[in-house]
């Protein structure tokens, strides 16, 4: 089968297929704070890591959400991983609550003052890293036309990983468990993972700072 997004034949492929085929996503779990002091916490599924150093992340905003105001603001925003034991906490911090209500007392969480931005981190999570934007860029189509995405990207200027889960000085994924979005309603949970080691050629396979 093959079509194009806009002629798709909605008998046959009820839903657009491109949530189901980009996956996993893994979470982008931001949280951020105002100048006022407000957080905020919300789950963004269009994220990733973009450059490996220094170590910068963005995460798609569709429409303006508090995530994206809060980071223009202070140009700070913060990542935590969601795992499997807070993946009903991650689900409910997505909803969209009113300002000055705060995602982390609602979804059960625990704001921990940042180090190096003002926006707390979940303490409940295993690893997050705090970040300063360095970009914010409003996507746009093939015709040049604006869409409603903005894309935050950040640079980390800090790191929390907790110890227990560093084994042999590796990120061990299998004990994390971390949970990524599929399509649809459906999430992964890292339960597995296969080793294969790069062509001789290929270069460092631990990434930027080693
Ligand atoms: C797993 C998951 C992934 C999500 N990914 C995105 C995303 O990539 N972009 C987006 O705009 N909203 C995404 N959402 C919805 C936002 O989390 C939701 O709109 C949230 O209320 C935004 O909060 P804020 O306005 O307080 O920043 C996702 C929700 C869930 C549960």
């Amino acid at each position: 089968m093959f079509f194009e997004p806009q002629k798709r034949d909605k008998t046959q492929v009820p839903h657009d297929v491109f949530k189901g085929l980009i996956i996993p996503r893994p979470v982008g779990w931001i949280s951020t704070a105002n100048k006022s002091g407000d957080t905020n916490l919300a789950p963004y599924s269009f994220f990733n890591g973009m450059y490996s150093w220094p170590n910068i992340l963005g995460f798609s905003s569709e429409k303006k959400k508090d995530s994206l105001h809060f980071a223009r603001e202070t140009g700070e925003f913060t990542w935590n991983m969601a795992t499997w034991d807070l993946r009903e906490n991650m689900n409910l911090s997505s909803e969209g609550l009113k300002m000055g209500h705060s995602e982390f007392e609602y979804s059960g969480l625990t704001p921990e003052q940042g180090r190096m931005v003002r926006a707390p981190r979940v303490a409940e999570s295993p690893a997050s890293l705090e970040c300063k934007v360095t970009q914010i860029l409003e996507l746009t189509d093939i015709d040049g036309k604006k869409t409603s995405a903005t894309v935050v990207f950040g640079q980390v200027v800090g790191v929390h990983i907790d110890a227990n889960f560093l084994v042999n000085g590796r990120v061990d994924a299998v004990k994390l468990k971390p949970i990524a979005r599929c399509g649809y309603n459906e999430y992964i949970v890292i339960k597995e993972v296969f080793m294969m080691e790069r062509p001789p050629s290929a270069g460092n396979p631990f990434g930027g700072g080693d």
